[in-house]
């Protein structure tokens, strides 16, 4: 059985096998889902946008007033090693930093003298088969019932897990999220709608995640001058939209060709998100190359 992850794993300092790597049910990470991740995907054993994976780490971990227990250089070599000893070349790396394990169970932060809980691993990276890329893929909408702080990577993620599993019941790969009649993101994923030949991005609020992938989309766009538009998108207008897309760092640039049962468009990836893909595998492979 090809296990889905590496061993060793990075755990507090220590790079162990996964079945020695072991936490308090103290944790605060299980207690309360008080703690952050990130994933960063990894091409030819190279992370992609590492340095803004770790901007973004730092920036949620400042937003939930948690220190962060490694630097730059820290994580660079945490990450490193893990790509370095997994069998896989891309590979999906993922890092978690909780607030610890107290000796009690209380709302109110620990004490400083309690540690943050540090992990990370490696994975192999899953990404959508040619096959499901030709035809898309189908989401549903639903109403965005998350918390006000939605830019922030946390891992008390039950309203995204709740959303997700209503699309994949419904026989649908996401949920694209709704806030007083506007597309914010998907339960996973950013949204991008295309109308007209502008491609149209929701902007960067607390009710967004500022996906990694969302800003790669932005500067292709413009270096390749396809017409953009960032602003608030009604339902109407997504519901009006040529294509529809979905971008995560797994999922990288996929169109949605049903919503909500309905056709997006034509019903079949339309040729701005083709184009797109194409402009965002020609940019990994150059930056890949480069290294
Ligand atoms: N999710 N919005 C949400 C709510 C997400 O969970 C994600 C990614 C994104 C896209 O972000 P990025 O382009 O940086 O991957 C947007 C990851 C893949 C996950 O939870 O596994």
């Amino acid at each position: 059985m090809t296990p889905y992850v590496a061993d060793p794993v990075y755990l507090n300092g220590r790079f162990l096998p996964l079945a020695e790597a072991g936490i308090s049910p103290l944790d605060r990470g299980f207690l309360y889902g008080d703690g952050v991740y990130e994933l960063v995907p990894v091409y030819s054993r190279r992370p992609f946008r590492l340095a803004e994976h770790l901007t973004r780490l730092q920036a949620t971990l400042d937003g939930i007033r948690l220190a962060n227990p490694l630097d730059v250089a820290g994580w660079t070599a945490v990450v490193e090693r893990l790509i370095a000893e997994a069998p896989w070349a891309d590979q999906s790396i993922y890092l978690q930093v909780t607030r610890g394990a107290d000796n009690k169970r209380d709302h109110a932060f620990p004490p400083a003298s309690v540690p943050p809980t540090a992990f990370a691993f490696s994975s192999p990276l899953v990404t959508t088969p040619a096959d499901i890329r030709a035809v898309g893929v189908a989401a549903i909408t639903v109403a965005d019932d998350r918390w006000a702080h939605c830019n922030l990577k946390v891992i008390s993620l039950l309203a995204n897990i709740l959303a997700r599993q209503q699309a994949v019941d419904a026989g649908c790969a996401e949920a694209l999220l709704i806030r007083d009649g506007y597309l914010k993101e998907g339960a996973a994923s950013n949204i991008f709608v295309v109308k007209d030949g502008v491609l149209l991005a929701p902007p960067k609020t607390s009710f967004m995640l500022p996906g990694i992938t969302y800003d790669v989309v932005l500067e292709l766009a413009a270096c390749h001058g396809q017409p953009l538009k960032i602003g608030e998108i009604h339902e109407n207008e997504l519901r009006a939209a040529d294509e529809v897309w979905m971008t995560s760092s797994t999922k990288e640039v996929l169109a949605i060709t049903t919503l909500d049962g309905a056709p997006v468009g034509n019903g079949t990836p339309g040729p701005v998100g083709e184009r797109m893909w194409q402009w965002y595998q020609d940019f990994k492979n150059t930056v890949m190359r480069k290294g």
